[in-house]
């Protein structure tokens, strides 16, 4: 939409940028730029105007935009990412896509969810204007076992990306919670759909869910002791259409590390994991048992040590682990 590219223009430049100039450069008249500026400022963009010098963009509504999203992209990648201020669930959207023949790397933003789903069933609360919702369709050649691994490199690549753009350290609960001061600020819902017929993985759509400027008293009573945003940790309201880009590239490079080795961020992963070293509670269905996290063994499972000294590795898929003391 023009609209989006003028603001594209705009969101990536400081200070005046001639009328003249975004009309040449977007091969459309001088009317149709000032129309696109005129349905901007409708949509809450401060835009100055002045004569002989140009537009500047001064302040945005907060919301997250194709055009915002898009300034922080490059070109090339701008065309598989759509932003949509509301939806019911970033993940859904891109399943209902993948069934149509959607390609690889599409790529859904959210400002707001409806709908948005958590793992084990529950429900990720995805307030409008204050986190990112986002979630990447993959279409890897590989067996759906195989595919497993890619959530905890999705973890690492969204810790290098917020670590980037808010120049923080971010760490991982085990098996993929993202946390900033021992307070869950990301977490991750990976879906894989397979062939009917033959059972190979048809597709992966992983979705991210990151608390960025949300306050404190955003979130309910009973989820402000382990939850938090990295405004709530860090204090810095943060340019969530650029933490966006920032994730985009960070997860594509990501993939373009694991289709070679499905190991690639094996030692990135362990390096940030949170988990190792504390005391855990193991749920298994009903059973509890309390251990020792020992390390993050070759295949991302958790090697843990039980009070009467049995050791065992565990699978994502088949146990929780909790803290016992704290979140981690
Ligand atoms: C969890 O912590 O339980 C996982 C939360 C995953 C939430 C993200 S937000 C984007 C994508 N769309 C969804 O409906 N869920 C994921």
């Amino acid at each position: 939409m023009l609209r989006d590219d003028v603001l594209m223009i705009l969101c990536t430049h400081e200070g005046y940028f001639s009328g003249a100039e975004i009309s040449r450069r977007l091969g459309v008249t001088r009317m149709a730029v000032s129309n696109a500026v005129r349905a901007l400022r409708d949509d809450g963009y401060e835009i100055d105007a002045v004569t002989n010098r140009g537009y500047c963009l001064r302040g945005t509504p907060g919301r997250l935009t194709q055009g915002e999203v898009c300034a922080f992209l490059p070109e090339q990648r701008r065309a598989l990412v759509r932003c949509f201020d509301s939806i019911d669930s970033t993940n859904s959207y891109l399943k209902r896509e993948a069934m149509q023949g959607a390609p690889h790397g599409l790529c859904a933003v959210a400002n707001e969810q409806t709908a948005g789903r958590g793992r084990s069933g529950r429900d990720f609360r995805s307030a409008a204007d204050c986190g990112i919702y986002l979630s990447l369709l993959l279409r890897p050649r590989c067996a759906p076992m195989e595919a497993a691994t890619l959530t905890s490199h999705a973890a690492v690549a969204v810790c290098q990306a917020i670590d980037r753009v808010c120049g923080c350290e971010t760490g991982i609960k085990w098996t993929n919670d993202i946390l900033l001061n021992e307070r869950k600020i990301c977490g991750t819902l990976t879906e894989l759909t397979l062939e009917g017929e033959t059972a190979a993985l048809d597709s992966v759509v992983i979705g991210i869910g990151v608390n960025v400027n949300n306050r404190m008293m955003d979130f309910p009573l009973e989820l402000r002791e382990k939850a938090g945003s990295i405004f709530s940790e860090t204090g810095q309201t943060v340019n969530r259409a650029k933490l966006t880009a920032a994730m985009i590239e960070a997860l594509d490079a990501m993939y373009a590390a694991w289709e070679h080795d499905r190991f690639a961020y094996l030692q990135q992963y362990r390096d940030r994991c949170l988990t190792v070293g504390r005391e855990v509670r193991v749920l298994r269905g009903d059973h509890v048992r309390d251990a020792l996290a020992q390390s993050v063994a070759e295949d991302f499972g958790l090697r843990v040590r039980y009070a009467d000294g049995t050791e065992e590795t565990l699978n994502a898929g088949e146990v929780t682990v909790r803290g016992k003391n704290g979140y981690i």
